[in-house]
């Protein structure tokens, strides 16, 4: 597909502290819930940890190289937060500080903007055995360690990221279990959801006290949910799921107030939101982060609770997730045209596939160029409509530990050999590194626009 954006579109790739940087025990990191969670027998496939991963935490240097390579604008990363506050609260560990300062300088230096991203996860496991996100003192340590952070980063970094994926870090570790820390509590996953979100808007302030020319924003992951057919029952089940997936998050942050029916289905669980708690959770931010891989389809089941179905078309990921472009684009216009969110980058998309190295030695990934290109062109779509995407983010560069599934899904443009941890670009590399070339404006183009 030959792909059109506009000349100053920011091309990017992500990924995040705890799936590529290894080191779990240097220069005074503290214990997080994901080394605990992977510590813990059967909840990480083939007990896998993100101890040495893909050990980012050294070998960043050859990484940005291959950032170079590619001709990436910008690299959404993550910072660790017990390797800044170990213990969760109380003291700053300048080698961990030391260690971000360093990534930013060498990135700067490549030419490539730093997007850093406070949180992915890796809570302090300190602050988890004090109760963890359930608890409001979480949301107020982590404004001291977004401080801390952007005192230090503030003044070359320019782009910041508050949470990746509420959703996650609430439903999926404090709700259903499948993430760290591992519990499945209906009313656990509310108050953390809350707190992270309260989190965010605190820490969106301490940003621009340290950084007022910063750009901060939120990352989000809206999954389309859609009715399995027409039948009133149907309808009504995927809105249900859409209340509990996307809008108890889309609601509080860009309209400051919680979604009705979902308040009222989860009567007896009730976040504990205190006066002024939405204003600040929904306080205006620079940009919109939209993590996107796919849609979930859901008919009606016992109790008219929302029971998922396969897609109909069938064309999956190894994730299991299904292939589906106009996905991507249903979110940027929903964003846009719902929620009135004027600036958006897709800060994650991408795919997991089973990829080997053949006899060539080569990675010949072309269901991933496959996918890459159909969701490119939902990411055109939807900026020919006017809705403003200012840049995209391929999750990821590298294969790295994708959490409960340890490294058993590659979703890296370049293949990391575990074993080695030698790094090998795969088609889809060139493929990305050709397309960005492509859409670059030409020189004599550059010139007749005074660029
Ligand atoms: C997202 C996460 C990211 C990665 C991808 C596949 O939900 O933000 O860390 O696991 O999914």
């Amino acid at each position: 597909m030959n792909h059109e954006f506009p000349s100053d579109f920011v091309w990017g790739a992500a990924a995040s502290a705890y799936q590529i940087e290894g080191a779990a025990y240097e220069d005074g990191r503290g214990e997080s819930i994901w080394d605990r969670f992977c510590a813990t027998p059967g909840k990480v496939r083939a007990g896998e940890t993100g101890e040495v991963a893909c050990g980012f935490y050294h070998r960043y240097p050859e990484d940005i190289a291959l950032m170079r390579e590619l001709g990436l604008d910008a690299f959404r990363f993550s910072i660790a937060w017990p390797r800044v506050v170990p213990a969760g609260t109380g003291s700053v560990n300048e080698a961990g500080l030391d260690f971000y300062d360093r990534l930013v300088d060498a990135l700067l230096e490549a030419g490539v903007r730093p997007f850093a991203n406070l949180f992915h996860w890796d809570l302090p496991q300190a602050l988890e055995d004090a109760g963890g996100w359930p608890e409001r003192a979480t949301a107020e340590a982590f404004v001291a360690y977004a401080e801390a952070v952007a005192d230090r980063l503030g003044d070359r970094v320019q782009d910041w990221v508050t949470h990746n994926e509420p959703f996650c870090t609430s439903w999926l570790g404090y709700g259903m279990g499948a993430h760290a820390p591992g519990h499945t509590s209906i009313g656990e996953a509310l108050a953390a959801s809350h707190h992270a979100l309260l989190a965010h808007g605190w820490a969106v302030e301490a940003i621009r006290r340290a950084s007022p020319a910063a750009e901060v924003g939120i990352v989000v992951d809206p999954w389309p949910i859609h009715p399995a057919s027409d039948d009133p029952a149907d309808v009504a089940a995927a809105w249900a799921e859409d209340g509990v997936r996307n809008r108890w998050f889309f609601d509080p942050l860009l309209r400051g107030s919680y979604p009705e029916d979902v308040l009222e289905r989860f009567a007896d669980d009730a976040p504990p939101v205190r006066e002024g708690d939405l204003a600040t959770i929904s306080v205006p931010v620079d940009f919109l982060g939209v993590n996107n891989y796919s849609r979930r389809i859901v008919r009606s089941g016992p109790g008219g609770n929302p029971v998922d179905v396969p897609s109909p078309n069938g064309e999956l990921t190894d994730m299991g997730w299904e292939v589906y472009p106009a996905g991507l684009y249903e979110s940027l216009v929903r964003m846009h045209r719902e929620y009135g969110v004027k600036s958006l980058y897709v800060t994650e998309n991408g795919a997991a596939f089973a990829d080997v190295r053949s006899h060539d030695g080569r990675i010949h990934d072309v269901e991933r160029i496959g996918y890459l290109d159909g969701y490119l062109g939902a990411v055109e779509n939807a900026i020919a409509e006017g809705v403003p995407v200012r840049g995209y983010f391929v999750w990821s560069l590298l294969d790295n530990f994708e959490w409960s599934l340890g490294y058993s899904k590659r979703f890296g443009l370049v293949y990391v050999d575990y074993p080695t941890l030698e790094r090998i670009p795969k088609d889809s590399f060139y493929w990305y590194r050709d397309l960005i070339e492509a859409s670059r404006p030409t020189e004599s183009a550059a010139v007749a626009s005074g660029g």
